[in-house]
């Protein structure tokens, strides 16, 4: 073997190994974001001891987690015991304009953990982690467990923070009268489309247990005049409007499920050229890394769904009726596929 072999070699194994630990960092990130550690360092740097007087920890233990942290690059440490938020924890913090960190906690949960312990009975059968270890869909299994149900709820209305600007920017709304957020959950997304575009009507629509949640927020924001909530199912009806659209929806079930809900759509749609608009992340058909490839494999192991490519959601979109008529980017991983 060459010396240039043998660094190969000891480059692959460095990057294998840190594949086959990633649950150590995905379960170190939870604890820390747990413990809030990202608003302690707010102020600057603290030393672990520090950090552990304010989170009543053992001060070796939470040195040990916080010097791994930092060695994945999600810290910086100036000194030995010393940690400081760089610009990947920042996104931590609770009150950062990106702020992950609902989004976080819920990636790296014990429900997760519970999910991912074993992919193969789900790549054996394709049917999900969820049907195999409760014998329900995820969503029910949110349901029956309030904590659950409020970190999803929560990492959803994180996740929408940077994409609801973005679609506002990205795509005119000015001549929709009503616009029904199907599957809207605590109304983010609606609410901000409502505050942008002020002739606009809207009705917020999730499961009835969902949908209350979004009251506080409408109401704080004024918005109650002109926001409805309507509670149901969207496999059963949605709710009448000029214009539906659905953010990170079609991409949570399966083709048939999909087509299901978009068939729906289209019946509860005014007008023949009512407007659809699904905001989704599009999956590359390349070998690049994507945040779309890891969360096409929760959709797997989660609710059953799939992320797609463009030529997908067409195809998808044509068996239920609509056209795909442009694909906007936005100043987001996402983008507004409108059909009519
Ligand atoms: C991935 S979340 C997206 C929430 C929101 N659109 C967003 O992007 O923040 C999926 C949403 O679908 C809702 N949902 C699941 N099953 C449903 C059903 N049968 N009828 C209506 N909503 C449902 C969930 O309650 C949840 O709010």
């Amino acid at each position: 073997m060459t010396s240039t072999q043998v660094k190969d070699s000891v480059n692959a194994a460095d990057r294998l190994m840190q594949f086959a630990s990633g649950f150590v960092i995905s379960s170190a990130l939870n604890a820390v974001t747990r413990l809030r550690v990202a608003d302690l360092l707010a102020n600057g740097p603290l030393t672990a001891a520090e950090l552990a007087g304010a989170t009543s920890t053992s001060p070796d233990a939470l040195n040990r987690v916080m010097r791994v942290l930092a060695g994945v690059g999600v810290f910086a440490q100036p000194s030995s015991e010393k940690y400081a938020l760089n610009s990947v924890s920042t996104l931590l913090r609770s009150d950062a304009p990106q702020s992950l960190r609902d989004t976080v906690e819920f990636f790296c949960d014990s429900l997760h953990f519970e999910c991912y312990k074993d992919m193969l009975p789900s790549i054996t059968d394709g049917r999900t982690a969820s049907e195999h270890i409760w014998n329900e869909n995820v969503f029910e299994v949110f349901a029956r467990n309030p904590e659950a149900q409020t970190r999803f709820d929560n990492a959803m209305t994180n996740m929408t923070g940077s994409a609801a600007a973005a679609v506002a920017e990205a795509y005119d709304f000015s001549g929709v009268g009503t616009l029904v957020d199907v599957a809207g959950g605590h109304g983010l997304l609606l609410s901000t489309l409502l505050q942008r575009n002020p002739n606009m009507k809207g009705i917020l629509f999730d499961r009835p247990h969902v949908v209350t949640g979004a009251q506080k927020r409408i109401n704080a924001l004024q918005l109650s005049e002109r926001c409805r909530t309507v509670g149901g199912d969207f496999f059963k009806s949605v709710p009448s409007g000029d214009a539906i659209i659905m953010k990170h929806i079609i991409h949570d079930w399966s083709d048939e499920q999909a087509l299901a809900i978009l068939k729906n759509c289209r019946a509860s749609l005014k007008a023949d050229e009512g407007t659809l608009l699904l905001v989704e992340m599009l999956l590359p058909t390349d070998d690049q890394p994507h945040f779309s490839k890891v969360l096409d494999i929760e959709m797997l192991i989660l609710p059953g769904g799939r992320e797609r490519t463009s030529d997908q959601y067409r195809d998808l979109l044509h068996k239920a009726g609509f056209k795909l008529y442009r694909l906007i980017p936005t100043e987001s991983p996402y983008v507004v596929i409108e059909a009519r």
